[in-house]
């Protein structure tokens, strides 16, 4: 134990959460603990980790940078290593997406999209389009900004005060249907919303931020690729722009490289961090089209995008996320991630009728088991039961309330991942019981 300043641990309540658990070493899908144990990272380290912990062509390429430049502002510098990056994540976005603007983490790269489309609208002289649409369920991160498009809960409650205020609109939450229908009768009628919202505000509105495809942290909710469709079509319909936040699906979480690809759909700003650097440093970046970009030269300074972090463009950073994309073209990663999600189908569809269960979700690499309970949402009393029973069973899950899901590095093989599934069968039989 160390007798320096005492660590305040993220979303813990210190007082009661459990000590927490003192990792030695992470390698491929294992956390080893000091206490000579081996945990499988069930959720990649918050959904970061991509290619296994402590892949050697990373580290090499994260000490090799650090030796040759270690970080330099990117204010009137660059470097061949952030441009490389830059070119190789070009091979995989949609085409419209052009221009790219580094920054730190997921809030951040949300907060520099709502900031983009705001100046982009006033920009181009309308002024007056300045406000955010944004979904029920949602989460886009934990600063002021990125909660303000997040929708209200327990996180952000203490900060109602300093949030701006957004519209928001249904989510394609299907199990709990925000208009009443099912799967058999439904058209997607939760847009009818947004597109009644547009139809009146749309001369005061910036953009629609979405979690495409899958909400992350509201729940583990996955949409048919038709809402992120119809959404588009509204958009574009009315002249609002759409902010794809792919902070957690880029990557090949859904089984694709990005989740717009899946629906066909092309966003007008992408946010992009987690698996960027293959979870190894923090980094991330706003995407948009020459349109957005193009809004923002000129002789005017005012026309000028004044954001900027100390480490934006971090070399080491890029380095880690050139490494990690060579690694989707050196290894079977799409194999692997395919391998996952038809685990996660068999596995789910076993379990589907099971009493304790409400319903199961899966999309590409991630597989969800909402529980039947009376408290549901992430505040529901079943949340430290199970997380002290997964990690006393040797995995590291950390459900989402009485939302059960598992998000696993691409290396997880067939074995482990089975036995994380196991696990949650357990889980059910002690709920039966
Ligand atoms: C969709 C989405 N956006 C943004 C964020 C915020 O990212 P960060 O925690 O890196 O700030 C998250 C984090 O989970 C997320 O899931």
């Amino acid at each position: 134990m160390s007798s320096g300043l005492q660590i305040w641990h993220p979303f813990t309540q210190q007082s009661t959460a459990p000590a927490p658990l003192r990792v030695k070493k992470a390698e491929g899908v294992y956390l080893y603990t000091e206490d000579g144990r081996r945990i499988i990272d069930g959720i990649s380290s918050w959904w970061v980790n991509l290619h296994g912990h402590g892949h050697p062509a990373i580290v090499a390429a994260v000490a090799e940078q650090a030796a040759r430049i270690d970080h330099v502002l990117l204010a009137g510098t660059t470097n061949a290593t952030i441009e490389e990056l830059a070119a190789r994540l070009r091979k995989y976005l949609p085409a419209q997406l052009q221009h790219i603007f580094f920054s730190d983490d997921g809030s951040t790269a949300v907060e520099v999209a709502i900031k983009m489309a705001v100046q982009y609208w006033k920009n181009i002289g309308r002024p007056e389009k300045k406000s955010m649409v944004a979904l029920e369920h949602a989460y886009h991160g934990d600063t002021v900004g990125a909660m303000s498009v997040g929708d209200d809960s327990g996180f952000t409650e203490s900060f109602q005060s300093l949030l701006f205020p957004v519209h928001r609109v249904h989510s394609a939450y299907c199990y709990r249907c925000p208009v009443g229908k099912t799967r058999s009768t439904c058209s997607i009628d939760c847009t009818e919303k947004l597109r009644q919202l547009l139809e009146r505000k749309h001369g005061e509105i910036a953009a629609v931020i979405v979690e495409p495809l899958l909400q992350g942290a509201g729940g583990m909710i996955v949409h048919p690729a038709e809402f992120l469709q119809r959404l588009r079509k509204i958009c574009d319909d009315f002249g609002v722009l759409l902010i794809a936040d792919e902070v957690l699906t880029g990557f090949g979480r859904c089984g694709r490289m990005f989740a717009c690809e899946i629906a066909g759909v092309a966003p007008d700003l992408m946010c992009l961090s987690k698996g960027l650097t293959g979870g190894v440093l923090p980094m991330a970046a706003t995407i948009c089209t020459r349109g957005i970009y193009d809004a923002f030269l000129g002789d005017d300074s005012s026309r000028t995008f004044y954001h900027g972090h100390s480490y934006t463009g971090n070399p080491i950073a890029a380095a880690a996320g050139i490494a990690s994309l060579k690694i989707f073209e050196s290894e079977p990663v799409f194999e692997r991630i395919d391998a996952i999600s038809k685990i996660h189908c068999e596995r789910l569809s076993a379990i589907r009728e099971h009493p304790a269960v409400g319903e199961v979700r899966s999309i590409g690499t991630m597989a969800a088991v909402e529980l039947k309970a009376g408290d549901a949402g992430y505040f529901s009393k079943l949340r430290p039961k199970l997380y002290d029973f997964f990690i006393d069973s040797g995995v590291l899950l950390r459900p989402l309330g009485n939302v059960i899901y598992i998000l696993p590095p691409y290396v997880i093989s067939s074995a482990e991942l089975n036995f994380v599934h196991d696990r949650i069968g357990d889980v059910l039989e002690l709920c039966a019981r």
